[in-house]
């Protein structure tokens, strides 16, 4: 049993206070019957009809998140703000969590879902999803570099990177295509050629793409589309 605001705002496409509303309005009906509380406690497997069309009850929710800068790919942390702080409180309950990471500094496409299976997938080496970046760095790329990234480097660190992919825009931008996805990859590689990252944003993620008219911080539910390109990307294409 849970309360009938809670499940339409588990959807994703009302908050809790929508949803009061809704039920206010007169335009939510559970088995048949019109609600008349929001707070009213319904079976989970009910039929709850929204302005006549029948709820899907998700089993998860994909979300589209423009991670800005100055918060943390993480479900919680006692001092600074997470990823989670800027999504509803409901997705939380629902234990929704960051599909990988991205340092606190890097903006751009982070998918947050509360299916286990397909984040795991996603973030698991033997898949090597394609991941690609968009970086600005100091000094001067060359074919050289690009060349190096394509050969699979070793870091000083001894960390073994496999082949990438660099491509010079300008002398100081690049888009890195990486097939996995170690600690501070990207600017540990292009520390490594002497060219330091000054910005970094994710592009895309396998074959869904960050949604640009997502100003960063704002965030959306996948659409049905982007969730067969997501649970069908295929391994790397490098
Ligand atoms: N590589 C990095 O260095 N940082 C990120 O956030 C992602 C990839």
């Amino acid at each position: 049993m849970e309360r009938l605001d809670k499940i339409l705002s588990a959807t994703g496409r009302w908050s809790r206070r929508e949803a009061r509303e809704l039920v206010r309005q007169g335009r939510v009906s559970v088995d048949g019957h019109l609600a008349v509380t929001a707070e009213e406690k319904i079976d989970s497997a009910a039929c709850i009809l929204v302005d006549g069309e029948m709820l899907a009850h998700e089993k998860y929710i994909y979300v589209m998140l423009h991670k800005p800068a100055g918060v943390l790919s993480a479900t919680e942390d006692s001092r600074q703000p997470t990823v989670l702080d800027l999504l509803p409180p409901d997705w939380r309950r629902r234990g929704i969590a960051p599909v990988g990471r991205l340092d606190k500094d890097t903006e751009g496409l982070l998918l947050l879902t509360d299916d286990g299976a397909l984040s795991h997938r996603l973030t698991s080496p033997r898949y090597h999803v394609d991941k690609v970046y968009y970086a600005r760095v100091s000094g001067t790329l060359t074919m050289a570099d690009a060349e190096a990234f394509a050969a699979g480097m070793i870091l000083t660190d001894g960390l073994k990177c496999l082949p990438a992919e660099l491509k010079i825009l300008s002398p100081g931008e690049c888009l890195v295509t990486l097939q996995e996805g170690k600690f501070h990859q990207v600017k540990r590689m292009l520390a490594h050629r002497g060219k330091p990252v000054t910005y970094l944003k994710r592009l895309s993620m396998g074959d869904l793409r960050l949604d640009e008219t997502l100003a960063p911080g704002a965030y959306r539910l996948l659409t049905p589309e982007e969730l067969t390109l997501i649970s069908h990307s295929t391994p790397s294409k490098l």
